[in-house]
């Protein structure tokens, strides 16, 4: 059978088409014709080259993608929406390719024909060139989002030889090994994003992302769709584009839920049904995913206080609760300070490219004997701005005690008052009001027991106000975790 006789069969009956296809098979350098069905009706000997068809008896009648992997046409055949100009790989080469969808008398779709300009490319070289430069710059955003999906910490980061610390080491690692729910539980600043990151990075899942959600940082508005993603077009408008949920970014990997204690309770179900099921509803959708997801989620509240409370449900409590850990507060366990103490200090050399500051004696014992309201993070924060503020190669007690925070300083080592220091001179305003907000806000965090939204509500501000003004003092690192845009 003739070339010519099979188009006539097949799809084109007219002569002007059939002339038409003529022209096309001579002028690109690829042209393919598919029937309503998206199988191949016919196919220039060149695009057969291009992908590595040429010999190939009977190409005609198979689909279409089994020929050109990942091809649009059939799209174009059921939406009859020409593509006139994509830019598209085949065989690894950028190719200037347009879908034309073909019409009977009666104007119904009865095929596409696709064709491949790339003759033309020298023509259209200007936007080839803007398009690669955006899909490699695009190429390598990705890789740095995939960075920083990777943990970035490990064991040996939680330092800590106290028979507290070493028995929640040994538990965490015996978390990892296990692929149930991990949740950690403890006082702010207590380590439990560290841990978090640890059980990911030493667990079969390590070669998988490691993704993080703060529910109390983001508005309860955005929590459902920052979870489980939206369908193209949710709320937003027609057209816009599938947003994944942080379940599907977790894909064979981790999902770190952070503050899980402030869950909104409307979410509480949905969260279940991902943990018990393994599926997602992205908002605005009624398709189910399905997602292979480890969960590790951390809370400073007393989980157990909130379902007795009602404020948490039962079931998502146990569903989380299958691996506890609890973090003891710094205070329960002084012995850790020194290497605590040192391991910051050896950092913060390190940063500087000094060599690292010292502690006199009695500065350790005011550290040691301190009640660490913000824990871990507390502790580094005090040595980090005497660093700053001091020059002196030992840092002594008189350096640290007005960092610490100011109600306790006088109670620090009975019988001496390490916090007297000399009239101070005046100092900026600025500097005076910050220092006095910091206090509240760690006094704050006491007070509420390390529950950041009680904290906030006693400090008579908004509980992003609260997150937003910790970040600034650098209380916390959470800050990237606040969704931009919708
Ligand atoms: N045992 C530890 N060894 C070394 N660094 C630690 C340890 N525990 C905490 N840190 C450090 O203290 C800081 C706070 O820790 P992390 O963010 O893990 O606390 P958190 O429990 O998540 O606090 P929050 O509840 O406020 O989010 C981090 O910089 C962390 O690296
Ligand atoms: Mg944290």
């Amino acid at each position: 059978m003739s070339r010519d006789k099979r188009i006539d069969e097949a799809l084109v009956r007219s002569r002007a088409a059939r002339s038409l296809v003529d022209l096309f098979d001579s002028l690109y350098e690829g042209a393919v014709l598919v029937d309503t069905q998206a199988r191949i009706v016919w196919m220039n000997d060149k695009f057969k080259a291009l992908v590595g068809w040429n010999g190939v008896e009977d190409i005609e009648g198979r689909p279409v993608e089994e020929v050109i992997a990942n091809s649009r046409l059939r799209e174009v055949v059921e939406s009859g929406r020409a593509e006139l100009l994509d830019v598209y790989p085949i065989n690894n080469r950028q190719l200037v390719v347009s879908r034309i969808p073909l019409r009977d008398d009666d104007g119904v779709v009865n095929g596409a024909l696709g064709l491949i300009l790339y003759d033309r490319l020298q023509a259209l070289r200007p936007i080839v060139s803007k398009f690669q430069t955006m899909q490699e710059e695009l190429a390598r955003a990705g890789q740095e989002i995939a960075k920083g999906r990777r943990a970035r910490y490990r064991f040996s980061q939680f330092v800590g030889e106290s028979a507290a610390a070493r028995a929640i080491k040994a538990q965490a690692r015996r978390a990892a090994a296990r692929d149930g729910n991990v949740l950690l539980m403890g006082e702010t600043g207590t380590g439990k994003e560290l841990l978090a990151h640890a059980i990911h990075a030493a667990s079969p899942r390590a070669q998988g992302p490691m993704v993080r959600v703060n529910a109390a940082a983001i508005p309860e508005t955005l929590l459902e769709s920052e979870l489980f993603g939206t369908a193209p077009g949710a709320f937003t408008g027609a057209g816009t584009k599938a947003r994944p949920g942080k379940f599907e970014l977790a894909h064979r990997g981790t999902l770190f839920l952070d503050e899980v204690g402030d869950m909104p309770l409307s979410l509480q179900p949905k969260l279940l049904r991902a943990l018990q099921e393994g599926e997602i509803e992205p908002l605005g959708s009624n398709r189910v995913l399905s997602v292979d997801v480890r969960v590790i989620a951390a809370t400073s509240r007393d989980l157990k206080a909130a379902v007795d409370a009602g404020t948490f449900r039962a079931d998502l409590f146990y569903r989380l609760n299958v691996l506890p850990l609890v973090i003891p507060p710094l205070r329960e366990r002084r012995d850790d300070i020194p290497a605590l103490a040192d391991t910051v200090l050896d950092d913060i050399a390190m940063e500087a490219g000094e060599p690292p500051r010292e502690l006199a004696p009695d500065a350790l014992a005011l550290l040691a004997a301190s009640s660490w309201p913000g824990n871990v993070r507390e502790l580094s924060n005090v040595l980090e701005q005497a660093t700053a503020q001091v020059d002196a190669p030992v840092l002594t007690a008189a350096h640290l005690a007005p960092l610490l925070s100011a109600r306790e300083a006088p109670r620090l080592v009975a019988g001496r008052d390490l916090a007297t220091t000399p009239a101070e001179p005046l100092r900026p305003l600025r500097q005076v009001m910050a220092e006095a907000e910091r206090t509240a806000l760690l006094e704050a965090l006491e007070v509420a027991g390390g529950v950041k939204v009680q904290a906030a509500r006693l400090l008579g501000i908004s509980r992003a106000q609260f997150y937003e003004k910790l970040a600034t003092h650098g209380l916390m690192s959470d800050k990237t975790d606040i969704p931009k845009a919708v």
